[in-house]
């Protein structure tokens, strides 16, 4: 078969039709085995794609997982920053992303020669990144952190060290507000997270009395303010399964609902609505990410993430503090 690289510059992905009648759950689970692979994927990727992975979670829970597995390949069902990440902690392993256009809205409104000046109008603070950036901001950063472990990294620095906090305005105003510090922040947010509709919350608060609202702090403040529950993916999904009500309206990609539902069958998941007449809250880039694409990707080993060996030891020091961190903390 020859292999029309070309494809994945146009495209994004190997353009390989595949034959309809196969079981590619059955094929997929072959090809893992043949080539000592491991899937990774995040809790916004499709159900058959969640369904066929080894590992599902948060950014953090990826990145500690990337870090640690023995697999010859990490197939990255997720965005383009994350499976970056992964190729950073292992950089001698092949990790593979499905669909190569599969970015952020986030990580796109930080772009690295604007961080640069803004940066040096700053020369004396910490830079904390949230991992939704591109590896040329996390060079240019101190300490990464994630939704799972952001507030705790704040909090584990003096209160005399200053902080410039990005891409994430609408993460850096919570985090600001839960610790009370000042932050500078860059004005950078995601897509999905931003469309949800107040009014239409407030509504649909008052037709399920009992629900309560779980919210990613991603979202804006004014979801945040009416939120029973703060958290990242992980801890959105571990309150639902923890917490003894039967009825949630969820604040974040509607992929989640998958394992929510899954383990807690008998309770009540209801997509936050957004303000337009969309019905679901899906991530666009998150989406492009196809079980046909994945299982193309793992056969022909590509598309596969390159990156300069000088960028990955750049990008690597905020990461493995991230983590160094985070295991001192126990998260
Ligand atoms: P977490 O995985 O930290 O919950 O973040 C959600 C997100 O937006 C990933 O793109
Ligand atoms: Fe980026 Fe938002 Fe999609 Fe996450 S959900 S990948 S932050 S655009």
């Amino acid at each position: 078969m020859n292999l029309n690289i070309n494809d994945i510059e146009e495209k994004g992905y190997l353009d390989i039709s595949v034959n309809p009648s196969l079981d590619l759950f059955h094929e997929i689970e072959k090809l893992k085995k043949e080539k000592n692979a491991v899937i990774l994927a995040h809790y916004y990727q499709d159900a058959d794609i969640q369904d066929v992975a080894d590992y599902i979670g948060d950014s953090l829970g990826l990145s500690q997982q990337a870090a640690k597995t023995n697999a010859a390949i990490i197939v990255f069902a997720g965005v383009q920053f994350m499976a970056e990440t992964a190729k950073i902690l292992s950089p001698q392993k092949k990790v593979l992303l499905p669909d190569l256009k599969a970015g952020c809205s986030l990580a796109d409104a930080c772009p690295a020669d604007a961080f640069k000046k803004f940066k040096a109008l700053h020369p004396d603070h910490l830079v904390i990144s949230y991992v939704n950036c591109s590896a040329e901001i996390k060079a240019l950063t101190d300490i990464v952190c994630t939704s799972s472990n952001a507030l705790q990294i704040i909090e584990s620095l003096p209160l005399s060290q200053k902080i410039i906090f990005a891409p994430d305005k609408n993460l850096g105003t919570y985090l600001v507000k839960k610790t009370g510090r000042e932050m500078v922040l860059w004005d950078g947010s995601c897509m999905v997270h931003e469309i949800f509709s107040l009014e239409k919350i407030i509504q649909l608060k008052k037709k399920h009395p009992n629900a309560q609202l779980l919210a990613h702090p991603e979202c804006e403040s004014s979801i945040l303010q009416i939120a029973d529950y703060i958290g990242s993916t992980t801890g959105i999904l571990n309150y639902s399964v923890n917490n003894n009500g039967q009825e949630f309206i969820v604040a974040t990609e509607a992929g989640i609902l998958h394992q929510m539902q899954k383990a807690s069958p008998q309770k009540t998941f209801i997509p936050a609505p957004p303000n337009n007449a969309c019905a679901c809250n899906d991530c666009p880039y998150m989406k492009l990410n196809t079980l046909e694409k994945l299982y193309n990707c793992l056969k022909y080993e590509l598309p596969a993430i390159e990156m300069d060996p000088m960028l990955i030891e750049a990008a690597k020091k905020p990461i493995v503090r991230m983590l160094d961190i985070s295991e001192k903390l126990g998260l």
